[in-house]
């Protein structure tokens, strides 16, 4: 509809994501019909480039990364709607000349003052170009809204993390602000709240009295590559755990919304991290396991380990791995564990969440031979999606035997992993003005909460890094925090 008319103001129009995700992503919205009649898309570079290298470049990353072949007709069409406005946005004076030249396309383009800022840039600049959006006025246009997309990291700590947020909210209003988890994109994590309160059996059960524990884990192959720059500052407790782990936890431990709306959602989440009983560095001693990777072998290859990889120290002790047990110390989650576990290098490329309930008396059919299997809800979220159910019945061969039956919904769909399709639903929900899949402040801060105590107990510790194989699955010491608690990893 035309109510959707908008310019998206992408800092950072040559970058790694425009590229890989975001103009993939807009080109397969055009294809669904999702993009708006009246939508120009202005990238801003520092580099000496024409509009028509520009656009050149683009339609090479759409064939590469996008899940749709070009079609030319269609490709004529994104082609004419993207600009490539050339400008240094550490320069202050620069501003004025772009604000200008977004007033005139939007009076040729009929897109009603409608303003998408997305900071697809290294975060050092973020306060930078929210300065020099808000000097020069152009949040202050006389019709249509200003919207701000931010990327992670969102600071590197609390105080951080509060500065920045600070700076952000003198010129845009928290409802104007979409500071994105691309784990929010994903179909499997939007599924979580309908899987839970859309299912009677599922919802019913869903707490301390019937689940035994929850596993959250997200391993990967993938090294660092080359962002072991970036990595080096972050590990896998910035990288992963404050954000996406944070909100896949808030999904699943949740209490019902009063409704739908986004701020009711929103709310349910927050109190799930407030909940977080206090982690204590007595109470991570034996409740945490960093780890990071050493040479190993990926899919037959041969990997070097982290300390040699490009941009990394020798003596690194940045954690590639981290498992955690957490406790949620609320009246539906008091006694049931959450178990987390993250890191790269790892010999199996997955995301799920396991729901383990727990255990029948061993009577009856479980008295003798019989060992009792669990039923097991496990959430996948990639590389395949859908959902996969254990239970137990009768082998049909013996009197006897009861056996585990695996009924699994899954299968496998393209681009579950960092692709462009998170990133359809996220620009799209942005444009519509929806913030639902997208994290709140108050939720951020919730989160950082907990990382920093977890990251400040990483940096007294002694560790012994490297501690794992690539392509094993992680350091001995992620095993035994189940296994003495009497339980284990699934990896179904
Ligand atoms: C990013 C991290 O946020 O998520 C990466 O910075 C990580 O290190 C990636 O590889 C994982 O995302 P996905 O969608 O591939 O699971």
């Amino acid at each position: 509809g035309d109510n959707l008319a908008a310019i998206l103001v992408i800092f950072g129009g040559t970058g790694d994501l425009t590229h890989r995700k975001l103009m993939p992503a807009l080109y397969n919205m055009l294809l669904d019909g999702l993009l708006p009649k009246h939508f120009r898309v202005v990238s801003i570079g520092r580099r000496d480039k024409t509009e028509d290298q520009y656009r050149e470049d683009i339609k090479s990353s759409i064939e590469k990364y996008s899940r749709n072949k070009i079609d030319e007709s269609k490709w004529a069409v994104l082609r004419e709607m993207i600009k490539y406005y050339r400008f240094d946005f550490r320069d202050h004076d620069g501003y004025a000349g772009l604000k200008a030249y977004l007033d005139d396309l939007d009076a040729a383009s009929k897109t009603k003052g409608n303003r998408i800022y997305y900071l697809a840039v290294a975060p050092e600049y973020f306060e930078t170009i929210v300065q020099g959006i808000h000097l020069s006025g152009m949040t202050k246009s006389k019709e249509g809204w200003s919207r701000l997309v931010i990327e992670k990291p969102f600071g590197k700590d609390l105080a951080t993390a509060r500065h920045l947020n600070q700076k952000l909210l003198e010129v845009f209003d928290e409802s104007n602000i979409y500071r994105i988890d691309h784990y929010l994109g994903k179909e499997m994590i939007q599924n979580i709240m309908v899987l839970r309160f859309c299912n009677l059996i599922f919802e019913s059960i869903w707490n301390n009295k019937f689940i035994d524990n929850i596993q959250i884990s997200l391993t990967e192959k993938l090294g660092v590559g080359t962002r072991g720059e970036y990595y080096e500052k972050s590990g896998a407790m910035r990288d992963m755990v404050q954000n996406h782990i944070m909100q896949i936890l808030s999904l699943v431990a949740m209490e019902p919304p009063v409704n739908l709306n986004t701020d009711s959602i929103r709310t349910e989440k927050l109190k799930v991290i407030e909940a977080i009983e206090d982690i204590t560095p007595e109470f991570l001693r034996d409740n945490v396991v960093f780890g990071q990777y050493g040479r190993g072998v990926i899919d037959g290859v041969p990997v070097v380990g982290y300390r040699e990889e490009e941009k990394v120290p020798k003596d690194s002790n940045t954690e590639t791995f981290v498992a955690l047990k957490l406790h949620i110390n609320n009246f539906r989650w008091a006694g049931t564990p959450f178990y987390i576990r993250t890191g790269k290098r790892l010999g199996i490329y997955s995301a799920e969440i396991v729901i383990q309930f727990k255990n029948l008396p061993n009577i009856l059919y479980f008295k003798d031979s019989n060992i009792q299997e669990p039923n097991l809800l496990v959430i996948r979220i990639q590389p395949n999606v859908g959902v996969f159910f254990q239970f137990n019945t009768k082998d049909f061969s013996t009197h006897h035997d009861i056996v585990a039956t695996k009924m699994d919904t899954s299968y496998a769909i393209p681009g579950q992993g960092n692709t462009p399709e998170a990133y359809e639903r996220l620009i799209y929900d942005i444009l519509r003005g929806d913030s639902t899949l997208f994290s709140r402040w108050d939720e951020v801060e919730a989160a950082w909460k907990v990382a920093d105590k977890i990251i400040s107990y990483r940096s007294q510790s002694k560790l012994n890094f490297p501690n794992y194989d690539a392509g094993s699955m992680g350091p001995i010491r992620s095993f035994e925090l189940l296994a003495k608690d009497g339980r284990k990893w699934w990896n179904i």
